[in-house]
């Protein structure tokens, strides 16, 4: 059984004496398989980190020189001792979908999650934390996602930590949940279905500017009590996103709007009648929403964004499976 540690006094602030007194210099990252964690372990990699990853699957068979893989739930309690020796946190654990079946909440996955990393990084002293959150986070949202994305936010900057939250707009490159999904649709299908006019606005960041600019933050004083909005150097209606999509595959596509009155009530019944639907009532509600970042922080602190959504090489992005570094 672990003994009940006293809270630490965190130590100086980082203007004080620098983020990284220590060497080794060595942080631990939750939702170190997902999307986002694979290419922030590989980045941390590269800048000389050494990086204890943490998810709740993780292959114990794969190792990989300067990574600890620690499969556990964040919510629970078992993987404290690994934040032992490392100088921060980055906390990107979250989900996109809820699944109570399984137990998967909204407010476990995002509230409690962060409460926990907050605790943790008390008892042991780690003062400098680094929070995945998205553009929306709002606590009073009435879209789930964004509320306790804005919850969890609320107790990050109460922790009296050295914290910097990031608010990406959605994220592209391989692997991607949402273009990867919309590649396939324009491969197979001639006529593309659009919800409503698809008109609402997204601002696509490359996942390897999100992994710099998380990484680059750390080091950084400036970028301690910062909100930073994440957005590529472009906002593009849903319809130009796809429009984008089939160009860059060489397919002509018919994209026929599907008046809104009947979409939310078919993704509704979707929803209701399949264990895993295109696209969530949540989901659609977040696309209406549009999407669009602050990019003035990001630009000052990270000279960031570079670079656009035509830049991706499509067909090659869709080919390339997930890299898990699990
Ligand atoms: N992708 C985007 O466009 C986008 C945009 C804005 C913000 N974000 C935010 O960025 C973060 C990462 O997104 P992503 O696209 O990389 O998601 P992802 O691919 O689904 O990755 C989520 C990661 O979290 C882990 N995880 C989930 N619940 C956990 C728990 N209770 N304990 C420990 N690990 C847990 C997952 O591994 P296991 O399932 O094995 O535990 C996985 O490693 C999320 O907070 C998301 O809200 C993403």
């Amino acid at each position: 059984m672990e003994r009940e540690k006293k809270p630490r006094r965190p130590r100086k602030k980082p203007t004080e004496q620098g983020l990284f007194p220590e060497t080794p210099k060595k942080v631990l990252v939750t939702g170190a398989s997902g999307f986002v964690g694979t290419r922030i372990v590989a980045e941390l990699l590269q800048r000389g980190f050494q990086v204890v990853a943490l998810a709740r699957r993780l292959s114990q068979s794969s190792s990989e020189p300067g990574v600890i893989r620690v499969a556990a739930d964040v919510t629970l309690s078992g993987w404290e001792r690994w934040v032992e020796g490392c100088s921060a946190v980055i906390h990107l654990v979250g989900i996109i979908r809820e699944d109570p079946r399984q137990g998967i909440t909204f407010h476990g996955a995002h509230v409690e999650a962060t409460a926990r990393v907050v605790e943790v990084c008390k008892k042991f002293g780690i003062f400098r934390l680094v929070h995945m959150s998205a553009v929306g986070a709002d606590p009073q949202s009435p879209i789930p996602y964004h509320r306790t994305k804005g919850q969890a936010e609320e107790l990050v900057r109460a922790s009296g930590l050295a914290w910097t939250i990031f608010r990406p707009s959605v994220i592209f490159g391989p692997g991607d949940g949402f273009t990867t999904t919309l590649t396939g649709v324009i491969r197979r299908a001639p006529l593309v279905p659009v919800f409503g006019d698809g008109s609402y606005p997204l601002q696509p960041v490359a996942v390897e500017e999100v992994a710099e600019a998380f990484v680059a933050s750390l080091e950084n004083p400036q970028a301690v009590e910062q909100i930073v909005e994440l957005g590529g150097p472009e906002v593009l209606s849903y319809r130009q996103v796809l429009q984008r999509i089939a160009s860059s595959l060489g397919k002509k596509r018919l994209f026929v709007p599907i008046p809104l009155p009947l979409v939310r009530p078919a993704v509704k019944i979707a929803a209701w009648l399949l264990s895993n639907p295109p696209i969530t009532p949540d989901e659609l509600a977040m696309l209406l929403a549009g999407s669009t970042a602050d990019i003035r922080v990001a630009q000052k602190l990270f000279d960031l964004p570079r670079k656009n959504f035509r830049g991706v090489s499509w067909s090659e992005a869709w080919q390339q499976p997930r890299q898990a570094s699990g």
